[in-house]
């Protein structure tokens, strides 16, 4: 089940993702781990959250999963797989805990892929997820190019078979699939700075508008915001997570 994955792996995507950390994102989930654990994180990306639980874990196993292992870092001590989020290549009930951070906005079959956390999870484990939701991002000023440019930038996530708004149906799906006991809550972070935003939101625009034969005016009209938007004054942009833990 192969979905597009809009962001891409050009230098601005890659250094965002590069930049994350397990205390700052994943703070929620180092809490429930102790030593011994056998983890997984599932849309790892380049792993640098993965390896921040190395430490907490001691003897146990942490093993980060992706489908595109061009990011994966040439050195490190956590196993790196590229496998498929809808196909994990682990024995069933034989993980701990199930990670995803930033994962299911860009699926397009979220109930599949939980049924496969399900799986692989022991009786007991904990599935722990932190989601956006871009309709509850903040954007000030929120002026009407900002607007007209995230319309564009939801339908490009949309036509790579994501959904921006993911964080919003998450505790429904996680409810759907059968787990229990789940908890969430949102947590607004400054993802980037308000132009950094401006222009990857931009140069995504231009990018799709360069390859795409469809959406044509959409998507020349929303990049005129974005550039509109990446030439005005700064602003502020927080991005809305939710983070979920739940037990299988
Ligand atoms: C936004 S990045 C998040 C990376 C990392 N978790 C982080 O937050 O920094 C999403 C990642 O999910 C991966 N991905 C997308 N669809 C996937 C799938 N079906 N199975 C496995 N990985 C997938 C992409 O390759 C990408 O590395």
């Amino acid at each position: 089940m192969l979905e597009g994955y809009a962001p891409g792996f050009s230098d601005d995507a890659l250094s965002m993702m590069t930049a994350r950390t397990a205390t700052d994102r994943a703070g929620f989930v180092l809490r429930l781990l102790e030593p011994g654990m056998r983890v997984l994180d599932v849309g790892c990306g380049p792993g640098t959250i993965t390896r921040g639980f190395v430490p907490v874990v001691g003897d146990g196993r942490v093993l980060g999963i992706d489908l595109c292992p061009d990011q994966f870092p040439k050195e490190s001590t956590v196993d790196f797989v590229a496998a498929s989020a809808y196909a994990l290549p682990v024995a069933s009930e034989s993980i701990d805990l199930v990670f995803a951070h930033a994962l299911f906005e860009h699926l397009r079959e979220p109930a599949l892929v939980l049924r496969e956390f399900r799986r692989v999870l022991r009786p007991g484990g904990t599935l722990a997820l932190s989601t956006s939701d871009w309709s509850r991002a903040v954007l000030r000023p929120k002026t009407v190019n900002v607007v007209a440019a995230l319309r564009g930038h939801y339908l490009l996530r949309r036509r790579a078979g994501g959904d921006p708004f993911a964080g919003k149906q998450i505790v429904g799906h996680v409810e759907q699939a059968g787990f229990a006991d789940i908890r969430s809550h949102a947590r607004f972070r400054p993802d980037m700075p308000y132009r950094d935003l401006a222009r990857y939101v931009e140069a995504r625009l231009d990018a799709a508008l360069t390859a795409s034969k469809v959406d044509r005016d959409q998507l020349a009209s929303a990049a005129r915001s974005a550039w509109a938007w990446s030439h005005s004054g700064d602003g502020d942009f927080s991005q809305c997570w939710i983070e979920l833990t739940a037990v299988r």
